[in-house]
């Protein structure tokens, strides 16, 4: 596996993490007054997500051509 297989794994997985976290914090808002770490459980996850869908955004546009047919460039 390639690293930029790994960082859309990273990618896939985080955000069942960050749902995960979202859904808890709904949870814990129904029984009352939700600590502050449930609060901001959220935003680890979703820091994380910003630089890995941020390096997928890239990945189009900084691959080096390869492996098309010489008119196909033109
Ligand atoms: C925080 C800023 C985020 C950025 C900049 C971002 C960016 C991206 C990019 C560029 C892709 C690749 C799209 C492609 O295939 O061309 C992607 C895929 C994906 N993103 Fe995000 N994303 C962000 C947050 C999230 C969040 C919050 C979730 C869900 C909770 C999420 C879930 C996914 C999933 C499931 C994929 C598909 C992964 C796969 O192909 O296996 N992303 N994202």
């Amino acid at each position: 596996m390639n690293w930029n297989v790994w960082i859309r794994q990273i990618h896939r997985w985080l955000s069942i993490v960050f749902t995960v976290t979202v859904i808890a914090n709904f949870v814990a808002m129904a029984l009352g007054e939700p600590p502050a770490w449930v609060v901001y459980s959220p935003l680890l996850p979703l820091f994380l997500l910003l630089f890995t869908g941020l390096y997928m955004f890239m990945l189009p546009y900084i691959a080096k051509p390869r492996g098309r047919p010489a008119d196909a460039m033109k």
